[in-house]
């Protein structure tokens, strides 16, 4: 039973003492957020990771942090993932081969003036593809510097590959929806033609399906039941839902924001149900409900639960590495790249 598995997780902790930090996404289970060493979003998550000298990074989040941990921490350093099927569907919406078409077909019709920025929600291979050509990563608490930097020094940048989070920023920053396009992987062209030579943004057709659920029409039907409702949402949520919300901001904004919130004051959020949760059980003397009525969890988050993580320290106590995430050399040197013009300097 749970009471079980957590005291044998903890006990496990305790053998590995110092050589053991666990990195904990806020859209992680209670269970295991329980357990973390450090909680946070994504781009909190990166620098952590880059920061520890524990020898082994039990990572509860999905693959691409786990993967960007590994290329931010050394040689020695093991990164494991408890459950190898926690994946992002979004990261899986931008393939290299896709990638690389993509790329041949926009560079030979804008020439060299594209420069490519990729969410963290991507593969290495996909950061490792920015690395290569000047580009870099953006996380949801950075978008709107990075894409300002990225067109102070290309004419267009290419965004992958959620094209809400590059819509929803580029759009904040003064671009019109006009001087943006989707560039469709699957067929290999842009959704909708003509598209006209004055593009700024070219935005990757992915999506984060936890995101794209909420609605402006349930957003209008809360808003009908409670007068004073304030609506937060993650750039993830579409453009109508976003431009419909009171405010949006990555996840720490979100919490910060519920934080500093005063007593009273009724909040509907647009996020992953893990966290929207935490705050309604944490912050008793606000009203928190989520911006949909099925909730929405990702599935793939919580894929990591008690039994996996208990598993993972137990087998680490017996000198066992069992899922351990590994990016190649040459595709971690190029994503470390893009990682280190997000992280550091655009240089
Ligand atoms: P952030 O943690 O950057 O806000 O991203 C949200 C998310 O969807 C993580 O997968
Ligand atoms: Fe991926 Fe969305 Fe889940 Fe984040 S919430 S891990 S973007 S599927």
């Amino acid at each position: 039973d749970e009471k079980t598995l957590h005291e044998r997780a903890c006990a496990a902790r305790e053998k590995l003492g110092e050589r053991l930090f666990i990195p904990g996404h806020h859209y992680q289970r209670d269970e295991i957020i329980a357990f973390a060493d450090a909680s946070g979003d994504s781009l909190q998550l990166a620098q952590s990771s880059a920061q520890t000298r524990a020898d082994y990074i039990v990572f509860c989040g999905v693959h691409f942090m786990a993967e960007t941990a590994d290329i931010l921490t050394t040689d020695e350093q093991k990164v494991i993932l408890p459950d190898m099927r926690a994946g992002c569907s979004m990261a899986d919406m931008a393939d290299i081969n896709q990638t690389e078409r993509a790329w041949a077909a926009l560079t030979e019709r804008f020439g060299d003036t594209i420069l490519p920025l990729t969410y963290v929600n991507s593969t290495a291979a996909i950061k490792a593809f920015c690395g290569r050509h000047g580009g870099a990563t953006v996380t949801s608490s950075n978008a709107s510097e990075m894409i300002k930097e990225a067109l102070e020094r290309k004419e267009r940048l290419l965004f992958l590959p959620d094209q809400h989070l590059g819509r929803n920023t580029a759009y904040d920053l003064g671009i019109p929806l006009e001087q943006m396009a989707v560039w469709d992987p699957i067929f290999e062209r842009f959704e909708t033609e003509p598209v006209s030579d004055d593009i700024k943004v070219i935005l990757w057709k992915g999506h984060c399906s936890v995101h794209e659920k909420f609605t402006v029409d349930y957003m209008e039907k809360l808003r009908a039941e409670h007068a004073d409702l304030q609506v937060i949402v993650h750039p993830e949520c579409s453009w109508g839902v976003v431009q419909a919300a009171d405010r949006d901001g990555s996840t720490k904004k979100i919490i910060d924001t519920i934080a500093a919130a005063p007593s009273g004051t009724t909040w509907a959020i647009g996020t992953e149900m893990n966290l929207v949760q935490r705050l309604a059980n944490t912050y008793t003397d606000k009203t928190i409900m989520s911006l949909n009525p099925n909730m929405c969890p990702c599935l793939t988050m919580n894929r990591i639960d008690l039994a996996h993580f208990t598993w993972c320290l137990e087998e680490l106590v017996e000198g066992r590495v069992v899922n351990q995430i590994t990016v190649d050399e040459k595709t971690a040197v190029e994503a470390r790249t893009a990682l280190d013009r997000m992280l550091y300097a655009f240089a």
